[in-house]
């Protein structure tokens, strides 16, 4: 016979082990009767409106087509740090399971990525780095290898041209942005070995081609002889390109480099094939591999490693239509 009081908590108790037992049954499983899981995902972006960048939220997207359960929402922080820290306090408020991002510059996103990290939700940092170590994995290239490459590249190309000294001009990318640093750095242990290389003008045009034009311009007009262009992407070094073609300079005896090597119609590769740039480094975009690494993390569980380094490739004239192939040029 239920007591007076059994008979008053029995339909709460009813109501707990539903409750109980609809938290801890898999959401989706074997029998695959269940209701599969949806992830949100955020994908905090630092600026939509470079190649690059748009081709990274492509490749993010187009992995995430393959997984129905994936939910995905991208932000434009416009290259503003604060749009971008507003941004992710959003997802935060909205709620998401996971965070990709690719952070304008690295200090002042240092900080919100690593409230995001402390609330247990997983970070996946792409291409630029954050500081310190609040933050899942990193997934990128390696900027100071490609900075070295080129520079080694320069070193090599002034001997053999016979360029005593041999004058270099540098684009810089956006100078707290990792790459920059890395490219940067990485650029002059490649030219050590020839002390004929000197930078004679080094300036910062935060990526981007319409500011490289104005600086490339001062810097050609400042120096009469320009042996190499150093950019740290390619969009401003085909615009220092341009700019001393439209100056009337020898573009043949001068070196350009970039770097990204994009397989669209305006991207590095085809500019090394129409000889506006004699060199270029893959710079991958990592967006397949953060997605693939998202779904691991989520749901088998893993974890994953701090690092995970993308695969770079020197193109020039005599690989780059193998290259434009390889990567599916269009
Ligand atoms: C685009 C971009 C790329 C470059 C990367 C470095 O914003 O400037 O051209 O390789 O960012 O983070």
């Amino acid at each position: 016979m239920p007591t007076p009081i059994m008979r008053l908590i029995a339909p709460f108790a009813l109501i707990l082990i539903i409750t109980l037992a609809a938290c801890t049954a898999p959401t989706s499983g074997p029998t695959g009767n269940e209701t599969p899981r949806r992830w949100r995902i955020g994908m905090s972006q630092a600026n939509n409106a470079e190649p690059w960048r748009q081709a990274m939220n492509e490749q993010i997207a187009a992995a995430a087509a393959r997984y129905p359960q994936i939910q995905i929402e991208f932000t434009d922080a416009r290259q503003n740090n604060a749009q971008q820290v507003a941004d992710v306090e959003a997802f935060l408020r909205q709620g998401i399971d996971l965070l990709i991002i690719s952070p304008n510059e690295a200090t002042p996103l240092t900080n919100v990525v690593a409230q995001v990290f402390q609330r247990g939700i997983p970070v996946i940092v792409l291409d630029r780095k954050v500081r310190g170590d609040q933050y899942t994995m990193w997934i990128g290239a390696d900027n100071r290898l490609i900075g070295r490459k080129a520079g080694e590249y320069t070193a090599r190309w002034c001997r053999e041209n016979r360029r005593s000294p041999c004058n270099v001009i540098e684009l810089r990318g956006l100078e707290g942005s990792t790459p920059a640093q890395e490219r940067g750095d990485g650029f002059r242990e490649g030219i050590a070995g020839n002390a004929d290389v000197r930078i004679i003008a080094s300036q910062n045009a935060d990526w981007l081609a319409e500011r490289a034009e104005t600086l490339s311009r001062m810097m050609f007009d400042a120096n009469p002889t320009v042996d190499v262009v150093y950019a740290h992407n390619d969009p401003m070094a085909i615009a220092a390109f341009d700019v001393a073609q439209d100056q009337g300079r020898d573009t043949d005896a001068i070196l350009f480099i970039g770097i990204d090597a994009l397989p669209t119609p305006d991207g590095g590769i085809q500019a090394v094939r129409q000889r506006k740039l004699d060199v270029t480094y893959v710079y991958p975009t990592g967006g397949a591999e953060a997605i693939e690494w998202a779904i691991r993390i989520l749901e088998q569980r893993e974890t994953p490693p701090r690092e995970v380094i993308l695969d770079t490739e020197e193109v020039t004239g005599a690989n780059a239509d193998t290259v434009w192939q390889k990567y599916g040029g269009r």
